[in-house]
């Protein structure tokens, strides 16, 4: 099975709770679990980051149900490409808030210091996403 490594931005729904995002964590570590997906998700109070990797079909299916997921809108595609290792196989899915992110790694991948993944290019996107990875796992919670 071809494995891909895809990557999005959104932004919260209007009528988004605070808990929408455990609930989102909990289902997110079932379900990925069970389909072999992997990845990490940033999320700074308004903006998503998410990079998610498995199985083509997979991952692509995974999609498709986030896009439609009415918790978060503005949903645009950053980055899609068939990799040939996994960059998050330690972590269904890394939970990254904003407070985890310096604002030295923002500014090393976008042209501000602010979190705003609408403003990084899909290649800026994701190494961000990898670079996190590599924080120690028992610095980061997994959800
Ligand atoms: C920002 C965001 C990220 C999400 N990430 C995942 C995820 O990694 N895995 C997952 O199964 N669902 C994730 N979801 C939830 C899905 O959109 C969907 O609600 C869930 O997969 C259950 O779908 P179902 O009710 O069709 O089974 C996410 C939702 C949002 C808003």
């Amino acid at each position: 099975m071809y494995l891909v490594s895809l990557v999005y931005a959104s932004t919260r729904a209007d009528d988004w709770e605070d808990n929408d995002i455990y609930q989102i964590l909990s289902e997110s570590g079932k379900n990925n679990a069970k389909s072999s997906i992997t990845g990490s998700l940033c999320f700074n109070g308004d903006y998503f980051l998410q990079c998610l990797e498995g199985g083509r079909t997979a991952v692509n299916e995974l999609y498709r149900r986030i896009h439609n997921d009415r918790r978060h809108r503005d949903v645009i595609l950053l980055h899609y490409s068939e990799i040939t290792q996994r960059s998050f196989e330690q972590w269904h899915m890394l939970y990254v808030p904003e407070s985890r992110i310096s604002e030295s790694q923002i500014l090393r991948y976008s042209g501000q210091k602010q979190f705003n993944p609408y403003q990084m290019s899909g290649a800026s996107a994701l190494q961000l996403c990898r670079e996190l990875a590599f924080i120690a796992p028992e610095e980061q919670s997994e959800l």
